[in-house]
Parts: structure tokens; sequence; C-alpha cells
């Protein structure tokens, strides 16, 4: 049976995430990240998580080159970050506040959580590459916020709405 591009997006999109925005530096120092709902957690001893990078965006090489990346989880107060960051190219950096850590990857304000990560490995995946990282560091709100949810191509809350 063949599968049809949109069908398998759509029936892919069933599968309710959290949305993330991974982010790294470039060659030069500059800030690099996309949203990204593909991230999910893989090792807990060690430390490891993963998300899939499209092949064709612009981000690639920077994150193919560097040997670091960070995990922001973003809150349900959030969607404009996530649209910002489903953008291709430099500009959505511009006005974006941000800290870093000890690897100058981006850590971003406001989300449920943060994670920095060493790249562990890269796998061939298709049109993708999967990335796995072993987490250096990490913080969280806790302060009852709720995510960010992607469902059905739209974002939801955590009842649907
Ligand atoms: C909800 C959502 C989830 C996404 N998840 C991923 C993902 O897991 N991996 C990926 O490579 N792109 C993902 N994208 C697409 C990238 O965010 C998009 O291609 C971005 O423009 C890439 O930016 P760049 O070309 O500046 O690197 C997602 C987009 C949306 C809206």
């Amino acid at each position: 049976m063949s599968i049809e591009k949109t069908d398998f997006r759509q029936t892919l999109g069933c599968f309710a995430t959290g949305i993330t925005v991974i982010t790294t530096v470039d060659d030069d120092g500059g800030p690099v990240g996309l949203t990204a709902n593909s991230f999910t957690s893989l090792s807990l001893d060690p430390p490891m998580v993963l998300f899939c990078l499209d092949r064709n965006i612009q981000s690639f090489e920077a994150f193919h080159d560097n040997r670091h990346f960070a995990v922001n989880i973003l809150s349900a107060g959030q969607k404009d970050v996530s649209s910002r960051f489903a953008q291709s190219g430099a500009e959505k950096w511009s006005g974006v506040e941000f800290e870093t850590w000890e690897t100058g990857c981006p850590i971003l304000e406001g989300c449920l959580a943060n994670l920095e990560c060493d790249i562990e490995s890269i796998h061939e995946g298709g049109d993708h590459v999967i990335i796995i990282g072993e987490v250096k560091r990490i913080a969280r709100a806790d302060d009852g916020s709720a995510p960010l949810i992607y469902f059905r191509g739209s974002y939801a809350g955590l009842n649907g709405g």
C-alpha cells in the first residue's frame, strides 16, 4: 500500500504532543532554533532525550556541526513562541529574550522546563536525522502552568480546548 503524504501527516497528527523550541548556536555564536514536537525522552540512566531534525531546514548544519543543544518545553501561553520558531530564517530571533548556560545554547524565558544537552549521536532517519542528547542541566517552572499541546495540526489545551 502506498501512503499519500497528506494522509500520512493527518494520521500522525492524531498523536497529541507537547511542543518544544530546540536551540543551538552557529559557527559565529549566533542563536539557532526551531519549533519541534518530535522531542521525547529516551533513557533515565544515563539521562538522555532525542528529537528528529529535518535535513532540509536552514538550521540543519548548525545542529549537525555543534555538539550541544537545548530543549525549551513550551507552556500553554507560548503559542506565539511556537509560531515564531516554526518560521524559517534567523529573523525569528529578533526581540527574543534568552539566557545561556554552559554551552551557549539559548534558554528561553517562561517555559515549563529547559534541558541542556551534549549531542551523544546522530542517526539516519529518511528525510530527517534522529539526534540523541545526554542531558547535562535541567530547570523546571513547577508553577502549575499548563503545557502547549499540538493535535491534528492545531494548538489545543489539555481538555481539547
Ligand atoms: C508543531 C510543529 C512541530 C514541528 N516539529 C518539527 C520537528 O520535530 N523537527 C523538525 O525538523 N521540524 C519541525 N517543525 C518544523 C520547523 O519548526 C520549521 O521547519 C522551521 O521553519 C525550521 O526553521 P529553519 O529553516 O530556520 O531551520 C515543526 C513545526 C511545527 C509547527
